[in-house]
């Protein structure tokens, strides 16, 4: 016994010794299948590292080493390997050859691998096997023929691969197959008809493929069929009646099939059936009335198609209804006041439909009920009041119906609650004292109803709270005064609620990006604690009886990019930090009593359109055609009435700068940004002479560029750093010109290294990225030149604003413009070198060119993304960065 383990080891060194170099070896065969297996197979993570003939020690015992290794089980007797599970192992490559020497294998697991190309038809040369998994591996082409020589197979998962071509007809050979899986792929054609002579089969799953065609009714002679799950393929016509004989089918799954014309009463027969899940389809009519027949069934889905008529009132008997989804059909009448007293109903969806009456007012006494969503209904009557029974309900949906009433006081018990929509009804009475100590409380919307009362102060306590809207009610209450100490609460809106006294103290504001508070009639000053409120990016206070000062401390908020104070009673002069506040996009001020001169000398006023200052008797300057008094200021003033609005019908031009705003922002001087108004660059002499830096061959020179933004009528559109002209050369091309400006007159000396950065851009180049042609400089001012793209941005595109021509967006345009937004991306983003991260990507600064191909353009707030400068400065546009960015100004 002692000699055994010594021997085998001494033979198996000799043996693979000699492997490679002589083809004579009495290696056992088995161990020559694994051994080449391991070395014909990529294996990443090293799986294989126990698969090693040569341990110094391996246990005494009968069995080959190598029935102990992963994966292999061996027959006790026989010591033949049955079973390879080598799932999930991230395996690739080639199956050698020798694998056929697993003559015993009855079971194989290859699933979970990265196994690509086309199946291998070694493995149907092991004849007892009866368990071939392949799921989830990436094998592709056409299922190769041959596996009709696994005589005994019984389970066969292909789920999740990429076969193409028709399914195999040939598997209906295996008249052993209990279980089939040909789900997950890309097969093509019909279900072929002989499917229906598995003599054995119980499971069938050939769902998520492109098959088409009718649904062969030969699938009703699949008696032992338990479950079916064909959905998710492109099928015409509907569920054949022959399906009534599947006497035995407990679960039956066609969704998202492409199904038409009405529900194949017949299915009425299938009285084991415990899941029907019809969802996505196109079936019209009723529910028929047979389906009353199906009291086994535990989840039914009949949502997303366009049933009519009303729900049958014999579902009420379905003791055994867990989920029951109706939603986005046309189904009218009332509740079935019997789905209220349902023991076992946990989930029940009848969204968007007609229905009317009263929500069954039993509803949730089982003590199980989990979801509740009967919005957009013309529901009418109290709210049930034991919804939350069990404490189990996480859910309640209720939005847009006509209930009316108070709310039920239990709710505030229901700790279980995340989400509670009962936004635009009639509901009235005062919000119950309670809901801010439910513990998992994130979403709360009870704007449009009658609420009226105090709001309770414990809102404001509800630790995982996020979103709290109240807008639309009636309450005329003060706010209470711990209103902002909610620790998540990112929006809070309370817009035309009839709230009266002052805005509360920010203190204990933390998380809140959002503040409404418009049309209502708060007095008194605006708090200038404002600044604990660090996350803040849109604040509106418009249509309130506001007096006092603006608070400066506002514009110090880090990410803050929509003000609008409109409207109000305020005083006192704009602070001038507004106009430097470079995340500002939006600030309107309009309708106060403002007094004194606009600030002029930043970057963010000059581009606001003159609305957001009007009706200030006591301004003026800036950008308004009112000089002041004191006269110097109002320099540019005529030539900015002749611009066009800011965004509306133009071309948004707003481009690219491959650093972040800052940087450009401080270029230009303070006087080469009055220039841009007062005077013509061709008189700007003493800012010495332009340079003509080119990324590629131009035809033109400085002066041309320069001769021609003279005009102010070539302005296609104003941004952040700076202002866009469209430029006809002297050769008649057509370029677009940007002129950047910026105030820090000092730091012109960065200058170098600005121009260094801007030829990083001058060398992207992608045909679905606006080239840059080339850049223009003298000591003060910097210009860059690009492309002039036609079609204007997909924003205009979007909202039908494209000049004249009569672009449309339909689906396949908008396919094209998309997939060259994703390329002109990827290219950013993997390809340049170094890479470019755009951050504010958005439909104006998509550009389109003759052929309505994407080009992506502004970087303006893109960075280099190998510079080590901080993002805490937010870049990019309120609604289009990543929320969690703007949110946590964390970069992941
Ligand atoms: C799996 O292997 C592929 C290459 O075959 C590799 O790209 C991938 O990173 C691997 N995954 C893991 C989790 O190792
Ligand atoms: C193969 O492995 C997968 C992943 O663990 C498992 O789900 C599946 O049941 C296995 N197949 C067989 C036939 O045992
Ligand atoms: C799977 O294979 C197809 C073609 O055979 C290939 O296009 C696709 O990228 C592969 N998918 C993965 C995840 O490797
Ligand atoms: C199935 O797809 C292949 C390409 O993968 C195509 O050549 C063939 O015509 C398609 N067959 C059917 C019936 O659509
Ligand atoms: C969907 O069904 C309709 C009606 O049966 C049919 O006209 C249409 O061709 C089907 N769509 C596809 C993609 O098969
Ligand atoms: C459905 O069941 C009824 C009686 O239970 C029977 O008369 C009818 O033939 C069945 N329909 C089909 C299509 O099997
Ligand atoms: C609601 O149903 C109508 C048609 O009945 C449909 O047009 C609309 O898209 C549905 N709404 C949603 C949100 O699915
Ligand atoms: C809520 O629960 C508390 C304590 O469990 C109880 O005192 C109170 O009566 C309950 N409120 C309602 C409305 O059920
Ligand atoms: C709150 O949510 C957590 C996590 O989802 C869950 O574990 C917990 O049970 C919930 N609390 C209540 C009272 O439902």
């Amino acid at each position: 016994m002692n000699q055994y383990p010594s021997f085998s080891l001494f033979f198996t060194i000799f043996s693979i010794f000699f492997l490679r170099s002589s083809t004579t070896t009495t290696l056992p065969p088995q161990l020559i299948a694994l051994l080449s297996l391991k070395s014909s197979l990529k294996d990443p993570l090293n799986t294989f590292h126990d698969w090693d003939p040569t341990p110094a020690f391996s246990k005494p015992g009968f069995q080959p080493i190598w029935c102990t290794w992963s994966g292999i089980k061996c027959d006790r007797k026989t010591a033949q390997i049955t079973s390879l599970d080598l799932k999930d192992r991230n395996l690739s490559g080639t199956i050698p050859v020798e694998f056929r020497y697993l003559l015993s294998l009855t079971h194989l697991n290859l699933s979970g691998n990265a196994f690509d190309g086309p199946l291998q038809a070694i493995i149907f040369e092991l004849p007892y096997l009866r368990a071939l998994d392949i799921n989830h591996n990436n094998f592709s082409s056409t299922f190769p023929p041959g596996i009709s020589k696994i005589k005994h197979l019984t389970f066969l998962n292909a789920y999740s691969n990429s076969f193409t071509g028709p399914l195999p007809e040939e598997v209906i050979h295996l008249r052993f197959l209990e279980y089939i899986n040909l789900g997950g792929s890309y097969f093509n054609g019909t279900i072929p008809a002989s499917f229906g002579s598995f003599p054995r089969l119980k499971y069938l799953n050939l769902a998520g493929n492109i098959l088409t065609g009718q649904i062969p009714a030969e699938l009703g002679l699949l008696t032992e069929l338990e479950r079916l799950e064909i959905g998710y393929n492109e099928f015409n016509g509907g569920v054949p009646v022959e399906f009534a004989k599947l006497s035995n089918l407990k679960y039956l799954d066609i969704s998202g099939a492409n199904l038409s014309g009405n529900l194949t009463p017949e299915l009425g027969n299938l009285t084991r059936l415990e899941s029907l899940l019809l969802f996505k389809n196109r079936f019209s009519g009723t529910i028929p009335h047979s389906f009353t027949q199906l009291e086994a069934v535990r989840y039914l889905d009949l949502s997303n198609n366009d049933l009519s008529g009303t729900i049958p009132e014999e579902f009420s008997w379905f003791k055994e209804l867990t989920q029951l989804s109706l939603m986005n059909n046309e189904l009218t009448g009332e509740i079935p006041e019997g789905l209220g007293e349902l023991p076992n109903l946990e989930l029940l969806l009848l969204w968007n439909n007609s229905l009317t009456g009263v929500l069954p007012q039993k509803l949730g006494s089982n003590a199980n009920l989990q979801k509740v969503d009967v919005s957009s209904n013309s529901l009418t009557g109290p709210i049930p009041p034991n919804l939350c029974h069990g404490n189990k309900l996480g859910k309640l949906i209720l939005f847009t119906n006509n209930f009316v009433g108070e709310l039920p006081s239990s709710l505030v018990n229901c700790t279980a609650l995340t989400r509670f929509r009962i936004q635009s009804n009639k509901l009235n009475g005062s919000i119950p004292y309670g809901f801010g100590l439910l513990p998992n409380l994130t979403f709360m919307d009870l704007s449009k109803n009658n609420f009226s009362g105090a709001i309770p102060k414990d809102f404001f306590n509800a630790g995982k709270l996020e979103y709290l809207n109240i807008s639309e009610n009636s309450f005329n209450t003060e706010l209470p005064d711990n209103i902002w100490s909610a620790p998540n609460l990112q929006i809070f809106s309370a817009s035309l609620s009839k709230l009266v006294g002052k805005i509360p103290n920010f203190i204990g504001c933390r998380s809140l990006y959002k503040i409404e508070l418009d049309g209502n009639t708060l007095s008194g000053g605006i708090p200038w604690d404002i600044d604990h409120c660090e996350k803040l990016i849109y604040l509106n206070l418009r249509h309130n009886s506001l007096t006092g000062i603006i608070p400066w401390e506002i514009s110090t908020l880090p990410s803050i990019t929509d003000v609008d104070l409109s409207h109000n009673f305020l005083t006192g002069t704009i602070p001038s930090n507004f106009d430097n506040c470079s995340t500002l996009e939006n600030f309107n001020v309009s309708f106060n009593q403002l007094t004194g001169p606009i600030p002029s000398s930043g970057t963010i006023f000059p581009n606001l359109h003159p609305s957001s200052f009007v009706g200030n008797e006591g301004l003026c300057g800036g950008i308004l055609r009112k000089p002041c008094s004191t006269g110097g200021l109002a320099a540019g003033a005529v030539e900015v009435r002749q611009q066009p609005k800011k965004t509306a019908g133009a071309i948004v031009w707003i481009m690219a700068a491959a650093f972040g705003i800052g940087l450009f922002v401080l270029i230009a001087g303070s006087r080469c940004f009055r220039a841009n108004y007062s005077r013509r660059f061709s008189d700007d002499r003493e800012i010495g002479p332009w340079k003509l830096t080119a990324f590629q061959r131009l035809n033109f020179t400085a002066e041309d560029v320069v001769d021609c933004l003279s005009m102010t009528d070539k302005i296609i559109g104003m941004g952040a750093t700076g202002t866009v002209y469209k430029a006809e050369m002297p050769g008649g091309e057509i370029i677009a010109v940007k002129k950047l400006w910026g105030k820090h007159k000092e730091t012109v000396r960065r200058r170098r290294g600005v121009l260094a950065e801007v030829e990083v851009l001058g060398n992207v180049r992608h045909r679905n990225i606006v080239r840059l042609l080339g850049c223009c400089s003298n000591s003060e001012c910097t210009m860059l030149l690009y492309e002039y793209m036609p079609n204007g941005s997909l924003d205009d595109l979007l909202h039908c604003r494209n000049k004249g021509e009569n672009l449309v967006a339909d689906w396949l345009t908008r396919y094209k413009i998309a997939l060259g937004v994703a390329q002109g991306i990827c290219y950013l983003h993997h390809d340049c070198d170094p890479v470019i991260v755009h951050r504010d990507l958005k439909p104006s600064n998509i550009l389109l060119d003759g052929e309505m191909e994407a080009r992506v353009a502004d970087f303006g707030v893109a960075k280099l993304i190998q510079s080590d400068e901080s993002m805490s400065v937010i870049a990019g546009s309120y609604g289009y960065i990543a929320p969690e960015y703007a949110y946590t100004l964390q970069v992941d």
